[in-house]
C-alpha cells in the first residue's frame, strides 16, 4: 500500500497567452476549478496507476474541501486520514500558457495544519511505502518519514517545491524524485555542481539513496546502488504540463509497491508524464494503469519492461 502524506488544494486555473511578468496585468477568458494539490496528485495518480493508497493530509469545512476531495473519492483513495481543520483548504493560482507551460501560486491553507499524527489512521507496514513533498510543513514531512522508517516502510520523498536536504532528512530516505530545477538547487547547495547526472550520482553514492530526476522531453535518469539507470520520454504533443510531475511520481512509486525494480518504475514514471502533458489540468490529466502499460511498452526497451 502507499501513504501519501501531502496538500490537498482546489486549483484555479486560467488560459494566458502569455506568463505574466513581474508587476504585470494579463487576461485570460475564464477559469476553471480542478482537484490539485502535489500530495492529492500524486495520491490519485498512484491509485489510478493501479496501488492501494491512501491520502494523509488537511483540508478546511469548506466548499473547496470537497470539489478537492472528489477525483480522490470517486478512484476510492482512503481520505480517513484527511482532518478538517479551521482553515481554508489549500488553493493554488494557475495560468497556463499557449505552449503549456505554467506558473504556479500556492496559498497554504489547511496545508499548513497537516500533521504527522494523522498517520495513525493508517498504519504503515515493512510492505508500505510512504510518499511526501514539500507542500506541508517540513518538521511534520520528516516526523512522517521517521514514523514510517521506524515501521520497516519505504521513504520516498518528492523535494518539490525544490528546497534544501539536511543530513536528518537523508538517513531517513529511501527514494529521492527530483526534477532539473530541484536537483540543480540541490547540487549547488552540496557542491556537487548543477548537473542532474551528478546530482543523482552523488546522492546515491554519499548517502546510499536512490535518486531520480525528471528530464521532460529527455525522459528521466535514475542512480541506484552505483548504478546508473535512464527512461526515454514518449513523444507527445503539449496541452498543459500541469501535474505531469506528479503523474511521474505517483506511476513510478505505485510500480516500486508492485515490487518492479527502479528501470521498469522509471519507465512506467514517463509514460504517465508524457500522458498528463496530453490533456488540461492536475487531477483531471492523470492516465490509468492500461494506457500507462501501453505507452510504456511502446517507448521502453524489452529489459525495462521486465525489471
Ligand atoms: O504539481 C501541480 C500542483 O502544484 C497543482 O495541482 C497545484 O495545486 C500545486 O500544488
Amino acid at each position: 500500500m502507499i501513504v501519501v502524506f501531502g496538500s490537498i488544494n482546489l486549483d484555479l486555473v486560467t488560459e494566458v497567452a502569455a506568463i505574466p511578468r513581474p508587476g504585470e496585468t494579463v487576461l485570460g477568458p475564464g477559469y476553471a476549478k480542478i482537484p490539485g494539490g502535489k500530495g492529492a496528485n500524486q495520491a490519485l495518480a498512484a491509485r489510478r496507476a493501479g496501488a492501494r493508497v491512501a491520502l494523509v493530509g488537511a483540508t478546511g469545512r469548506d466548499d473547496f474541501a470537497e470539489a478537492a476531495l472528489a477525483l480522490l473519492a470517486a478512484d476510492d483513495v482512503d481520505l480517513t486520514g484527511v482532518a478538517r481543520v479551521e482553515a481554508p483548504t489549500g488553493a493554488a493560482f494557475i495560468a497556463v500558457d499557449a505552449r503549456g507551460e505554467n506558473a504556479i501560486v500556492v496559498a497554504s491553507g489547511a496545508n499548513a495544519f497537516a500533521r504527522a499524527d494523522g498517520l495513525a489512521a493508517v498504519p504503515l507496514g515493512p510492505n508500505d511505502t510512504l510518499l511526501l513533498q514539500r507542500e506541508t510543513p517540513d518538521a511534520e514531512n520528516l516526523a512522517a518519514a521517521r514514523r514510517a522508517k521506524a515501521a520497516g516502510a519505504r521513504v520516498v520523498l518528492n523535494l518539490a517545491p525544490a528546497g534544501a536536504l539536511s543530513e536528518a532528512w537523508l538517513r531517513t530516505l529511501d527514494v529521492l524524485v527530483l526534477n532539473e530545477h530541484e536537483a540543480a538547487a540541490l547540487g549547488a547547495a552540496t557542491g556537487v555542481g548543477s548537473a542532474p547526472d551528478a546530482v543523482a550520482r552523488a546522492i546515491d553514492a554519499r548517502h546510499g539513496v536512490a535518486c531520480v530526476v525528471t528530464l521532460g522531453a529527455e525522459g528521466a535518469i535514475a542512480w541506484t546502488g552505483g548504478v546508473r539507470r535512464e527512461a526515454p520520454a514518449p513523444t507527445i504533443e503539449v496541452v498543459d504540463t500541469t501535474g505531469a510531475g506528479d503523474a511521474f511520481v505517483g506511476a513510478f512509486a505505485a510500480a516500486l509497491d508492485h515490487g518492479l525494480h527502479i528501470g521498469g518504475a522509471l519507465l512506467r514514471g514517463v509514460a504517465a508524464g508524457g500522458l498528463a502533458c496530453t490533456r488540461h489540468g492536475a487531477q483531471t490529466s492523470l492516465p490509468r494503469a492500461p494506457e500507462i502499460e501501453a505507452l510504456a511498452l511502446k517507448i521502453g526497451a524489452a529489459d525495462l519492461i521486465r525489471g
